[in-house]
């Protein structure tokens, strides 16, 4: 029942989705739902109501994994994707051989890169900043219940950049027109989507030893071209989960 409305309501994985939903109010895993997908589950249909408005799944979750983590999500922030994960990868990476490395996280939203590179790179000194009160507000109940002790603040990211890093890393808004995205977006701030310019404006204000930046889909070679143009060394494109170039690195002149 709960996979056919959301199949109807358009979501792309409704018979997933719907296994998260029972099992969330199960208090169980997807794979420990064992073909109870077709029970009578209490305080299922105001969650399926909401997801078949395509509300994201996170947000109706109410916590999302991220690498280690499980952050709360909800319309305050962008939903962590899968392939900033890969951001976080980079990030560590190049930070490995510095010591106590100083990382600027720009457009911090839920917290989730700092917080995932406080919690894998414990001696990391790790800043956050966004324009956004309300997702730095997400971003610190989410460092409180981790126990994670990042610095936050809100301000514009390349100001921030020009301080002085070790890395500055990014997950800029790059989506260029939100007229035809998925219903689901439009439930995530616009603040966190829409954005045009934002890597160059951020690599040129930055005075950091290397910069990682998450790039939309389709545009990693013009990133790395414009890193290059600013005299970048060991420029890098990473490819997320699917084969997608979605991580861009660069060290600074
Ligand atoms: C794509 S979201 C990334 C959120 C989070 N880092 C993640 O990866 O899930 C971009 C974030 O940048 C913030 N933002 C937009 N313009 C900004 C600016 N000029 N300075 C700092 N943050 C900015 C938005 O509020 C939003 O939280």
């Amino acid at each position: 029942m709960a996979e056919r409305r959301l199949a109807a309501a358009g979501v792309d994985t409704p018979r997933v989705d719907a296994e998260w939903l029972v099992a969330h109010l199960l208090g169980t895993t997807r794979s420990g739902l064992a073909g109870r997908l077709g029970d009578e589950v209490d305080g299922l249909e105001p969650l399926l109501v909401r997801r078949e408005a395509r509300e994201p799944l996170a947000y109706v979750l109410g916590e999302w994994g991220f690498r280690r983590l499980t952050l709360k999500t909800d319309a305050r922030a962008l939903v962590p994707r899968p392939e900033t994960e890969t951001l976080v990868e980079r990030a560590l990476a190049v930070a490995e051989e510095i010591e106590r490395p100083r990382i600027l996280d720009v457009g911090v939203g839920s917290g989730a890169i700092a917080l995932a590179l406080k919690d894998e790179r414990p001696d990391a000194r790790v800043t956050g900043i966004d324009v956004s009160a309300d997702a730095l507000a997400l971003a610190r109940e989410n460092a409180e219940r981790l126990g994670l002790d990042v610095e936050l603040r809100q301000g514009d990211g390349a100001e921030a950049a020009a301080e002085g890093w070790d890395v500055v890393v990014a997950n800029p808004p790059y989506v260029e027109s939100l007229a035809d995205v998925q219903p689901e977006l439009r439930w995530e701030p616009a603040v966190a989507l829409a954005g045009r310019g934002e890597h160059e404006r951020l690599a040129r204000a930055a005075r950091a030893r290397f910069v990682v930046f998450e790039v939309g889909d389709g545009q990693a070679q013009e990133v790395a071209e414009m890193l290059g143009r600013l005299g970048c060394g060991g420029v890098a494109i990473t490819a997320d989960l699917t084969g997608r170039g979605r991580v861009v690195e660069g060290r600074l002149p």
